[in-house]
């Protein structure tokens, strides 16, 4: 049985509430590598990226996923959004665990993220224009991660952690 599940995906898509439901229900710790990053820097995402810029944040992220692939107990990991547009990333992902892919709708992150302020790269005047050129330019890579992929859309977080929960049950064939 592999080792870890890892849960990547556009902003909004659920990720760390996913991480966190699956964590009961498997029993396993969950790590959310945002939250992780920011505790380390005492720093809000928003103002890692204001004062220290997205390079800076894309670097802590490599780093903290290098020192989670090292890690021998069996956790959940949930990634920030852009975590796989580096090459050096999705290795670290693939071999890390078993990568799922939570695939969202623009729509439906704009919808879900409306009220939201604390996603530094939806912060312009045309958030559906970005959140679109953002995620045609990140397809690829998620895909290419990608050991399951789940529409979310139209499913409730408990659905989620159902088709996660019996895909890690009966183990992933790469
Ligand atoms: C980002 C997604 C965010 C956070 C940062 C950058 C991205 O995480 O890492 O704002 O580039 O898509 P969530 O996907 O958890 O919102």
């Amino acid at each position: 049985m592999e080792k870890n599940i890892i849960l990547i995906g556009f902003m909004g898509c659920g990720k760390s509430s996913v991480g966190v439901k699956l964590s009961w229900v498997l029993k396993l710790p969950v790590i959310d590598t945002d939250k992780l990053i920011e505790a380390r820097l005492k720093m809000r995402i928003n103002q890692i990226f204001e004062e220290k810029g997205e390079e800076f944040f894309r670097c802590m992220e490599t780093q903290v996923l290098e020192e989670l692939s090292l890690k021998k107990n069996r956790k959940i990991i949930s990634v920030g959004g852009g975590t796989p547009i580096r090459e050096e990333n999705r290795e670290l992902l693939r071999k890390s665990g078993i990568v799922v892919y939570l695939r969202i709708k623009p729509s439906s992150v704009l919808e879900r993220l409306r009220d939201d302020d604390t996603r530094p790269l939806l912060k312009c005047d045309n958030p559906l224009e970005q959140i679109e050129k953002l995620m045609s330019s990140r397809k690829a890579f998620y895909e290419e991660c990608a050991d399951i992929t789940i529409d979310v859309d139209d499913l409730q977080t408990e659905d989620i952690v159902a088709v996660i929960q019996d895909v890690y049950r009966k183990g992933i064939k790469r």
